[in-house]
This record gives C-alpha cells, sequence and structure tokens, in this order.
C-alpha cells in the first residue's frame, strides 16, 4: 500500500493532477493492471488507496503474467499513456514463480505505468546467487514490496518498501510536526521512517532487520535463502516419489504445491496433515484443482524436518488409501 501510494501520487502528478490537495473525486482514473494470480493484498491495498479493483491479466501455467496479455490490457485499458500502474510478481503463492520482468516492464513503460513488484517473499530470490536469475529484470521497476518476517525470519509486520522515486514516497506519506526532526534536507533526502508510511508511532522494526541482516551477512542470507529452496526441492523430490503423489509446479523456488489422484483425496490428506500436526502444509484451490501447498519458510527446516514431513505425508497416504 505504501508503493502503490507513491505511485498513485506520481502518476496523478504527471497527468497534472494533484491528488494530496484534490483528493480523487474528479481525477483522470488510474486503472491498475495485475496478473490473474496475484496476492489479495493487492486488492487490499488499492482498495484503501481509493483505486478500486485492479484489471486482471492472464497468466500461464505457473501464475506468470503473460506479457502479450499485459500489452492488450494496456493498450485497451488504460488511456494512452495517461495514469497507469502495473503491478508484477515475485514469487506465487502457490508455484513460487516469478513474472517475467524484463518483458513485462518494458511494455509496462511503453505506455507510461508505474511498475510495483510485490516479492513478499520472492524478493529475497535476489540474495542468493543460486536464484537470482528469477529476479532478472525486476531491478527496473519503480517500486518493490518484500516482508523480512518472511525469509528473513524475524517477528512479524516487518514489511521493507524500496522505492526508486523518493520525493513521490516522501509527498505520498511523509506528515508534518511542528514538533519533529525532520530530514533537514527535506524530500529529497532519505527521510526518517514516520515521513515514508502511514503511521507515525511506531516500533523500531529496523533493529530486528539490521540485526538479522548484520549477523548473517550476505554469505548467511545466501544460505538461508538457499537452504528454503533445497529444503522444497528435497520436499517435491521425495514427496513427489511417493505412490500415488504429483507435483503439479516447476520448484523454482520455496513453493511446493502436490496432488494425490483426485480432489477429494488431496483434500483428505490435507485435512489428515493439519489435524496430524507434525507438518504443516495446507490444503487449496489452484487452477481449478486441490492442492496440498508447501511454503518452506524457516530458517530451521532441516534434514530431519524433511524426513517427518514425508513420513506425515506418507501416512496420511496411507490412511487415505482408496479415497
Ligand atoms: C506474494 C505475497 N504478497 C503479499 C503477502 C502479504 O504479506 P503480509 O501477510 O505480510 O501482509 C503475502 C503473504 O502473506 C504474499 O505471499
Amino acid at each position: 500500500m505504501t508503493c502503490l501510494a507513491a505511485a498513485r501520487w506520481r502518476v496523478l502528478e504527471r497527468a497534472g493532477w494533484d491528488v494530496n490537495g484534490n483528493g480523487l473525486t474528479g481525477a483522470p482514473r488510474i486503472p491498475v493492471f495485475v496478473g490473474a494470480e496475484r496476492h489479495d493484498t493487492v486488492d487490499m491495498g488499492l482498495r484503501l488507496l481509493g483505486l478500486g479493483a485492479p484489471i486482471t491479466v492472464d497468466v500461464d501455467s505457473q501464475g506468470r503474467i503473460l506479457p502479450d496479455a499485459l500489452e492488450d490490457a494496456l493498450a485497451h485499458g488504460s488511456a494512452g499513456d495517461g495514469p497507469a500502474i502495473v503491478c508484477l510478481q515475485a514469487g506465487n503463492v502457490h508455484s513460487g514463480a516469478f513474472d517475467p520482468f524484463s518483458e513485462s516492464i518494458a511494455v509496462a513503460r511503453e505506455h507510461g505505468a508505474w511498475v510495483h513488484v510485490d516479492g513478499a517473499f520472492g524478493l529475497w530470490a535476489a540474495a542468493s546467487p543460486a536464484t537470482r536469475h528469477l529476479m532478472a529484470g525486476a531491478e527496473q521497476a519503480d517500486s518493490w514490496g518484500t516482508d523480512a518476517h518472511k525469509n528473513l525470519n524475524v517477528p512479524y509486520d516487518c514489511g521493507i518498501v524500496a522505492c526508486r522515486d523518493v520525493p513521490a514516497l516522501r509527498t505520498a506519506l511523509g506528515m508534518h510536526g511542528d514538533y519533529l526532526i525532520h530530514d533537514p534536507l527535506g524530500d529529497h533526502g532519505p527521510g526518517d521512517p514516520f515521513e515514508k508510511v502511514h503511521e507515525l508511532s511506531r516500533r523500531a522494526r529496523g533493529v530486528p532487520v539490521w540485526a538479522a541482516l548484520r549477523s548473517l551477512g550476505r554469505t548467511g542470507v545466501d544460505h538461508l535463502v538457499s537452504g528454503l529452496v533445497a529444503n522444497a526441492r528435497e520436499l517435491a523430490r521425495r514427496i513427489g516419489a511417493l505412490p500415488g503423489a504429483e507435483v503439479l509446479n516447476d520448484v523454482v523456488f520455496s513453493q511446493v504445491c502436490l496432488a494425490f489422484g483426485s480432489d477429494a483425496r488431496t483434500q483428505a490428506v490435507a485435512d489428515w496433515l493439519v489435524a496430524d500436526g507434525r507438518a504443516w502444509m495446507t490444503g487449496s484451490p489452484w487452477r481449478d484443482h486441490t492442492v496440498l501447498r508447501i511454503s518452506v519458510a524457516n530458517w530451521s527446516t532441516d534434514a530431519r524436518d524433511v524426513e517427518a514431513s514425508v513420513a506425515a505425508v506418507r501416512a496420511a497416504l496411507a490412511a487415505t488409501e482408496g479415497l
């Protein structure tokens, strides 16, 4: 929402409209383009910003936005090079897939759109040489969001925003108080946290992030991220080899989606696992099927956890045989 607020301010400013002064009533419409499998928090952010529902763009079998479909949608849904926002995704919650950034951003640029990347967990792929290629081209975007409470494993509510357009971020979200110490460089300086988010009083979320990054270092973060991916791959390999099991996604990052013959059996396996409690994997609908969804997110997951998880799924399969 923070990035989209900056985007809203900037694309309207380019269209000659001051949203801070005039609000949205009478403003040029801002179409927002998203892949059909974006996370619902994007819609929530847009709703709170008064931008309404996004325009959904077709995706491929892994949930990646189709650049040609984006081109079509922009050609029909935006007013020439009028205000427009494109939200791309780094890390699909089911497949872990990454949107094709270079092609999609090139298309968005032709229409003068602001490009935001939702990389809640996937942005961390860039921190590991083993997965960095998944993020290729994403650096050309205007803004990026990620969560330190996901892959970095710091406590919850630790969202991180990166925004190329600092004046837009500061103007959209900064607030003034005579009693506060403001960035002496004004809107062009880096700004204090309260000058860049919609909260004023907030705890020092940056401290655990700094501590985690400082203690892990680049190599430690790389090992953390690549460890999650290695465990996901091993889970996919081992569970996929069980009789009746099928891995549905290309396991490029930390997500694995599995099916066991029929939707009914897959749901029964998921229910059995949740009741059993040894491994946390849940059922989810994906591409018109019920899947068992695995998201490896915890730094402490190791080979024993993988072993225990495979054993739990094996037991779930035995308990649901014949369904
Ligand atoms: C791709 C994606 N975007 C956004 C979110 C929302 O993040 P949060 O729950 O931290 O608000 C999540 C996960 O919850 C996610 O996986």
